[in-house]
């Protein structure tokens, strides 16, 4: 009898200890990133937030969504980060759109707020009524409906418009490529010069793209069926920003980064080396956020609204000391507040990540909590048979729902308790 309670004590502490162990704990922004200096920003619909500080085990607000407090309907876009071509310059990043009107391809760049002191949060609504359009005496533009993505590769300040064009009945997708300047003469507008077009290879037809300033990689989303798993998967694939024109015109895949089992996500893109995406499931929407490679956990939340538009960046190093501190902004200083703010446990952390490492991790967890959990159950026992007062305090075989909680349990636990928050 004794013995049981010991056993499924020993058990219901295990599970205890695993819950609080830092290798299956909900995984804060701040260890996503490995920063705590981060601006998170959000395009939904036609309005954007940018968040900092995020508490842990609380979802942040764009991926929390609820319905946003101005008409957020708005014309259909497509929105990449534009960071300077000079890695020093002093202005900070902002988001450029490309969109219709009147029948013309336009685009328009939108400054990203930063929260005020005191807030942890800044909303804005899309200037709609701002826009530029692209300086190109060709007649026929595609259709924002026939656009597959538009990424940029801010180191060369490629514009990439790619979309699918209509040849005597026949679809050929095709892309632009623009050259975009800054316009030192209006801060809104940029010098564009369209440098060629060229077919592309129809593997690239059904593909959702992103691009990401710090790795320098373009990244597209594809559903594929998949042997090893015998369905079909949503794979990510990566390819270097200045190989882009080579691997779509011959139709090279780039290097498989990420398989996620289900081919229902959406909006999937790549930024600051995290994979954002939605899975819409009728009345039940989640955002997902994981790390593209350390095989770490991610976050969830469950989503209160659908977006027409849904873009997703963070923003971590120069470009965040610039939207934090504006004019102030100083290069030195920022280098140094974040060579002081990354953890050498960051690399630590990135290789215990690796597959065999994380196991042992956890297997030289168990062990310890097991020795632990005997020493302290050890001493226990000794005072349980001194002690009276205490009974019912330990679970028993007799309740085995209070007692043991499975994966499952816990895991639901957890992601309620995170989405469960109010903003
Ligand atoms: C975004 O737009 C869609 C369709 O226009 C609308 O149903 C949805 O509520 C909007 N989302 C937000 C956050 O306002
Ligand atoms: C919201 O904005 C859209 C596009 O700007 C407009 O067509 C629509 O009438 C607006 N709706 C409301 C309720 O103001
Ligand atoms: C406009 O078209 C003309 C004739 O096709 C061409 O010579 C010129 O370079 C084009 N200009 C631009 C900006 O593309
Ligand atoms: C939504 O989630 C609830 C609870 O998890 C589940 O019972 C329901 O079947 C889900 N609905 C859909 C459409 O997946
Ligand atoms: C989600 O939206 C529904 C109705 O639109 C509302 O009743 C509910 O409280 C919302 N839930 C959260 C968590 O915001
Ligand atoms: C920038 O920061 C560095 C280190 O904190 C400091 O030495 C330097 O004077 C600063 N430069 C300016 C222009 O403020």
């Amino acid at each position: 009898m004794m013995g049981r309670k010991l056993l499924s004590l020993t058990f219901s502490l295990i599970f205890l200890l695993f819950l609080i162990s830092p290798s299956s704990s909900t995984t804060s922004f701040r260890k996503l990133l490995g920063t705590e200096k981060y601006a998170i920003v959000g395009i939904s619909n036609c309005s954007s937030t940018t968040e900092i500080n995020a508490d842990d085990g609380y979802c942040i607000q764009h991926m929390a969504a609820k319905p946003d407090r101005f008409n957020n309907s708005c014309i259909p876009f497509y929105s990449v980060l534009y960071a300077p071509t000079e890695p020093e310059s002093p202005h900070p990043p902002k988001i450029l759109q490309v969109f219709f009107n009147d029948g013309k391809l336009a685009y328009r760049l939108v400054n990203i707020e930063f929260p005020y002191s005191d807030k942890t949060v800044a909303h804005s609504r899309i200037p709609t009524e701002k826009l530029a359009y692209f300086t190109t005496n060709q007649t026929i533009h595609p259709l924002i409906s026939d656009i597959i993505g538009v990424v940029y590769d801010h180191v060369s300040g490629f514009l990439y418009i790619i979309y699918k064009a209509f040849e005597d009945g026949q679809m050929k997708p095709k892309a632009d490529v623009y050259q975009m300047e800054q316009d030192f003469s209006s801060p809104n507008s940029l010098l564009n010069t369209l440098l060629y077009q060229f077919y592309i290879d129809p593997n690239f037809v059904d593909t959702v793209w992103s691009s990401d300033i710090y790795s320098k990689m373009f990244y597209y989303q594809k559903n594929e069926y998949s042997h090893d798993h015998g369905h079909i998967t949503s794979n990510v694939y990566s390819i270097p920003y200045g190989s882009l024109t080579y691997y779509l015109k011959r139709g090279i895949r780039g290097k498989l980064e990420h398989v996620t089992e289900s081919p229902r996500r959406e909006k999937v893109q790549v930024t600051n080396g995290l994979v954002y995406s939605i899975l819409n499931e009728g009345n039940n929407i989640t955002s997902f956020l994981r790390p593209l490679h350390r095989d770490a956990s991610g976050t969830s939340c469950v989503m209160n609204c659908t977006r027409t538009q849904d873009y997703f960046f963070v923003l971590t190093g120069w470009e965040f000391c610039k939207l934090r501190d504006g004019h102030d902004a100083n290069l030195t200083g920022c280098n140094m507040e974040f060579q002081k703010a990354a953890p050498e446990s960051t690399a630590a952390e990135q290789q215990s990540f690796s597959n065999s490492g994380f196991l042992w991790a956890i297997t030289l967890g168990i062990i310890i909590n097991a020795v632990i959990l005997l020493t302290i159950l050890c001493v226990l026992c000794k005072r349980k048979d001194v002690d009276k007062y205490d009974n019912g305090m330990y679970p028993t075989n007799k309740d085995p729902h209070g007692a043991l909680l499975t994966p499952e349990e816990i895991f639901r636990r957890r992601r309620t308790t995170s989405t469960l928050t109010e903003f």
